[in-house]
């Protein structure tokens, strides 16, 4: 006697007319949904990418008083000169954060190339959404509305004591402890207190 042959029920190859039709738009939805490669994802910036130069860096960096010991980090880091620069000739430790894939490759190996990986590292995240509630500095070259924008975060999340530098774009009604001139530019320093964070701490 043969044995019992397992045998596929019909109706498990059977797709109702219905569902049929709606396949070509079910296709379509999931293919909209699915995630673009890296390289075709648009960027969405709140400012353009324009590097601080080396020499105007380093000038940041004193006003900062940056120095071993110190936690940087960089809002929007570019190709992480600055974070860069802190840990190589200054001794700190520094985090660089930006929204852009490109910019975090270039930062990555130019710490590389600096021999200072051990010390550094790059996040790619919008700096609205980072952590950086252990910075000691943090150092902006962004715009004055983006500037604005960030500055209730700043002040809610750092603790009293740690010094901001910004390249160009003061805090509105927040005024800086120190504005220099570093040939046509303008630099920043402030250094949260208890009374920033209460008056501009909301908005
Ligand atoms: C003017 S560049 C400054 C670069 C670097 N800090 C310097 O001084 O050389 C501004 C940088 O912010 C980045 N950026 C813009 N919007 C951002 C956001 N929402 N979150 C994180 N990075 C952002 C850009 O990709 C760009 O690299």
């Amino acid at each position: 006697m043969l044995p019992r042959m397992k045998t596929m029920n019909p109706s498990a190859l059977f797709v109702p007319r219905k569902a049929a039709r709606r396949l070509p738009v079910l296709c379509g939805l999931l293919l909209a949904l699915a995630p673009l490669p890296a390289q075709q994802e648009e960027v969405r910036r709140d400012v353009p990418y324009v590097p601080t130069p080396s020499d105007v860096v380093e000038t940041m960096l004193k006003l900062g008083e940056v120095k071993k010991g110190d936690i940087l980090y960089d809002l929007g880091c570019g190709d992480g000169r600055i974070v860069v620069m802190a840990a190589q000739k200054f001794g700190a430790r520094g985090t660089g954060v930006d929204i852009d894939p490109e910019r975090i490759k270039e930062a990555e190996e130019n710490a590389r190339q600096a021999g200072v990986s051990d010390r550094v590292h790059f996040i790619l995240k919008n700096l609205f959404e980072a952590d950086f509630h252990d910075a000691t500095v943090v150092t902006l070259y962004l715009l004055p509305d983006v500037n604005l924008k960030l500055r209730p975060k700043l002040l809610k999340d750092l603790k009293v004591g740690v010094r901001i530098v910004s390249h160009q774009f003061d805090m509105g009604e927040w005024k800086p402890d120190k504005e220099i001139k570093a040939d046509w530019r303008t630099l920043y320093l402030w250094t949260v207190t208890e009374k920033a964070k209460a008056e501009f701490g909301d908005k």
